[in-house]
């Protein structure tokens, strides 16, 4: 097949890490025979250097031409002024909210071999194979803002068709799992998480009586995700919810530099990036952990492309470089030499190619 891929590094590890899933994607394309065509353009701090705005419309109107957009990271120190009207983080919103992407797949599942990476004991991570879908567009991330001397204020709206839409992306999914979904929400607090379980409540006895519905108040989520982390199956939540979660679900699996994460719309353009953030501290070390972008381009090759095959074999690809002992400083285990970015990229290319 012929795909269009637009390709946005972004700042701080962001290039580092995307370079290495590139790679990936095109020994992908060599082994299958497929032709991606990739572009590169600006996001983020990179972008506001060059042009004065985090996401520059030469950018959005190419990744609205390709079939998929892969991103590495925005933000740094160097933008963090926290007076600045423009700042990197507007762009990824805006480019989220641009393309209509308003689900965010997040899987998080534990590889054996990095059991020694998380904080948690080991048979608390035994069976942990979850996704969260996290509600992208909306929230209190796309709110009015507001500011005058002594007061500020974010606005959180939802509308019922924006949590209609999301609990379905997230029911459908459940159905192809083990058919447990959990609505997190803090229905005891927010007017927003009430209409959010009503809705859910309804959509799911109407449309999808065979997946089982919990709800969670969040801040008894944040507890049951270290507690027993192995029963949660699909997560459904809203926009800021999804985002705390994460990180906190990311120490399963040992580190945020190991979950990936597709944003969806209704049209087949998908944006796929790694969870984590531009870690000024670490760049142009060559030592951030590419993985998390990597196994992004599986869902780029699965929920984009449709190609199912390839996307299994870019994910199994991950797990053999850890078999072989391949882990960025982030994973590794003590006494143990952490590999490089690159050669991280090299152990997946290579297990690929086998
Ligand atoms: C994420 C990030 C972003 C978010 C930031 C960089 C705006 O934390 O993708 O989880 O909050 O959505
Ligand atoms: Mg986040």
């Amino acid at each position: 097949m012929r795909a269009a891929i637009t390709v946005l590094p972004g700042d701080g590890i962001g290039p580092e890490v995307v370079a290495q899933a590139t790679r990936v994607l095109t020994a992908v394309g060599e082994k299958w025979g497929h032709t991606f065509t990739t572009r590169e353009a600006l996001i983020g701090g990179a972008a506001i250097d060059k042009t004065g705005t985090a996401l520059p419309p030469e950018t959005l109107a190419m990744a609205r031409e390709t079939d998929a957009v892969l991103l590495g990271a925005v933000g740094g120190p160097k933008w963090d002024d926290p007076r600045a009207k423009v700042r990197p983080e507007q762009g990824l919103l805006a480019i989220r909210k641009g393309l209509g992407l308003y689900a965010n797949l997040r899987p998080v599942a534990v590889n054996p071999k990095l059991l020694h990476a998380s904080p948690l004991r080991p048979e608390r991570l035994a069976g942990v194979d979850m996704l969260v879908v996290r509600e992208l567009t909306g929230g209190i991330y796309f709110g009015d803002k507001l500011r005058d001397n002594d007061r500020a204020s974010d606005n959180c709206t939802y509308t019922v068709a924006e949590v209609e839409r999301i609990v379905r992306t997230a029911a459908r999914i459940a159905r192809g799992r083990r058919k447990k979904l959990c609505s997190v929400d803090k229905a005891n607090v927010l007017e927003t998480s009430r209409l959010w379980r009503e809705v859910t409540e309804r959509v799911m006895k109407q449309e999808f009586p065979d997946v089982a519905l919990s709800h969670m108040l969040v801040d008894a989520c944040a507890m049951q995700l270290i507690r027993k982390p192995a029963d949660f199956d699909v997560i459904v939540t809203e926009n800021m919810f999804g985002d705390i979660l994460t990180d906190e679900a990311s120490m399963l699996a040992g580190s945020m530099g190991m979950l990936p994460s597709a944003s969806l719309g209704e049209g087949k353009c998908g944006l796929y990036e790694p969870i984590h953030g531009s870690a000024p501290d670490i760049m142009g070390k060559g030592i951030a952990n590419p993985y998390a972008t990597i196994l992004s381009v599986a869902l780029l090759l699965r929920h984009s492309l449709g190609l199912e095959t390839e996307a299994n074999a870019v994910e199994h690809a991950v797990d053999a470089a850890i078999d072989r002992g391949v882990f960025p400083v982030d994973i590794a285990p003590a006494g143990v030499n952490p590999a490089s970015t690159g050669a991280a990229g090299d152990a997946v290319v290579a297990a690929l190619r086998q």
